[in-house]
């Protein structure tokens, strides 16, 4: 059984996709050991505790430094000694520290098809933002294994969603969300917990 930590920062669902598929069992031999969320207004936590799942904020507005914000937030993975880690929709860049003690074990879902649209300051609607103000007629998503860097990490999956004449950033972003992120985070965890891809 794939133990998975879910870390999320907003709506949350990438979230409800995941506890979906293993519902309907699209998604077999996994169990969402907990949540963790940067933000104790996250509609994530309130999704992963209508499904009786383990939800908890680790807030850095309740830490001195970000030092000591990191340090709880890897205690607190650790606490639900998850196989992988599964950053959907997170807002926090994970320092080294969490990285290396999590290695080739954290996955993210990047709503874009990388390296396009990828990097600093490209996250939410900023990313189909700058899609639609470069006029690019095919985005996407992506799932990758985080490495240390933004969004640079080795491509597990992707999935190609067409851009249409009048789109918005929110009605591209709804697109991208419902045509790939929640198809393919998915199926990246049931793969990995099924032996179908590997993350080293
Ligand atoms: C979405 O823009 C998604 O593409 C990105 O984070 C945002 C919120 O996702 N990964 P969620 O609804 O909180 O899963």
């Amino acid at each position: 059984m794939l133990k998975i930590c879910v870390c999320v920062s907003g709506g949350g669902t990438n979230l409800q996709a995941i506890m979906d598929g293993i519902a309907d069992g699209a998604i077999t031999n996994t169990q969402i050991v907990g949540v963790i969320s940067n933000n104790k207004n996250a509609y994530a936590l309130e999704r992963a505790a209508d499904h009786g799942i383990p939800a908890v904020c680790v807030s850095p507005k309740d830490y001195e430094d970000r030092e000591q914000f990191y340090d709880a937030l890897l205690e607190r993975v650790k606490s639900f000694q998850p196989d992988i880690v599964v950053l959907a929709g997170f807002l926090v860049n994970l320092p080294e520290k969490i990285v290396k003690e999590y290695q080739n074990r954290i996955i993210n879902i990047h709503p874009s098809l990388i390296p396009s649209f990828c990097g600093v300051g490209y996250y939410g609607l900023k990313v189909h933002e700058a899609v639609l103000q470069r006029g690019v007629k095919v985005t996407g998503a992506t799932v990758h294994v985080v490495d240390g860097g933004i969004d640079a990490g080795r491509i597990l999956l992707q999935k190609a969603v067409c851009v249409e004449e009048g789109d918005t950033p929110k009605i591209l972003q709804q697109r991208v969300m419902e045509q790939a992120e929640w198809k393919i985070l998915p199926e990246a965890i049931d793969k990995i917990a099924n032996g179908k891809l590997l993350l080293d």
